[in-house]
């Protein structure tokens, strides 16, 4: 498999996928609250993405080159768990974070975006985990432009969130995307400066860093689900995630809509 460069057509594709997958987040939104479980929330995804938008919700059934198909529709990752929780009928509780990961398929078109929840207040450390990790996707975020590498991403964000004390998980990377759901490149959130793949106009791809609050070591959570990744020192654990197009100047970001949280001052200024 080869790295996929969009055409006009093919951005415009990209552009409706990316906006739909991040106004499922902002329909859930309302609904995230103490007592409601992920299960309930993954119904009113589903029938949202189905019937309101037209859309496929890429997870459910989703084998990713594994044996075990995803049971669901979005991924739900709470506190220690770093990603693809499966949603469950536990209901949440105050005082848990979570992640929703989202991807609808349009027209074929993949757009994939993901957010923190917090559940009623929060710990002041979860807090800055949550906030801090989206820092970092932004910073890598910035890095993007045509003739930067794919390192200078994971470089920025690596260096970010270690130096906040933070550490960077290994394993699992952001994505190049297109018709496919996870085609390259491979973006990892870790690196060297210059090094790996140089960043050419029509790219499309995800940065969705995992950062835990503890040690970068992750291990197969208890269910035994075949997904659910918790991390070993069962600290929290955070992640954001944006589909981003390379454009002439630098960046689109294709997975905004109406309630995206806004850009970091640092970039907007
Ligand atoms: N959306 C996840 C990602 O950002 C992948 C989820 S695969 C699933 O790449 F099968 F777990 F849904
Ligand atoms: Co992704
Ligand atoms: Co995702």
């Amino acid at each position: 498999m080869t790295i996929t460069y969009k055409d006009e057509q093919g951005i415009a594709g990209m552009r409706v996928a990316g906006k739909l997958a991040s106004e499922v987040l902002d329909y859930l939104t309302p609904f995230v609250k103490p007592g409601v479980t992920t299960n309930a929330l993954d119904k009113l995804a589903h029938d949202y993405i189905t019937q309101v938008q037209g859309g496929i919700p890429a997870p459910l059934n989703y084998t990713g080159g594994g044996d075990i198909p995803y049971p669901k529709s979005i991924c739900t990752s709470v506190n220690h768990q770093v990603c693809h929780g499966i949603p469950n009928d536990k209901p949440l509780k105050k005082g848990d974070t979570m992640n929703i990961d989202v991807t609808v398929i349009k027209d074929g078109w993949h757009g994939d975006t993901s957010r923190m929840f917090g559940v009623g207040e929060l710990s002041i450390a979860a807090k800055r985990l949550s906030a801090l990790t989206y820092d970092a996707m932004w910073i890598g975020i910035a890095q993007v432009k045509p003739g930067a590498h794919l390192g200078d991403i994971g470089a920025a964000i690596q260096k970010f969130s270690e130096n906040n004390g933070f550490s960077v998980v290994r394993e699992f990377c952001g994505h190049g995307i297109g018709r496919i759901f996870h085609e390259e490149p491979q973006v990892l959130h870790y690196g060297k400066p210059g090094t790996l793949e140089e960043l050419k106009v029509g790219m499309t791809f995800t940065i969705e860093p995992m950062i835990n609050l503890g040690k970068k070591e992750i291990k197969d959570g208890p269910e035994k689900d075949g997904w659910t990744i918790v991390t070993k020192d069962h600290s929290l654990s955070a992640q954001w995630e944006h589909t981003i197009l390379v454009t002439p100047t630098g960046y689109e970001v294709l997975t905004l809509s109406a309630g995206s949280p806004p850009p970091p001052a640092f970039i907007t200024s």
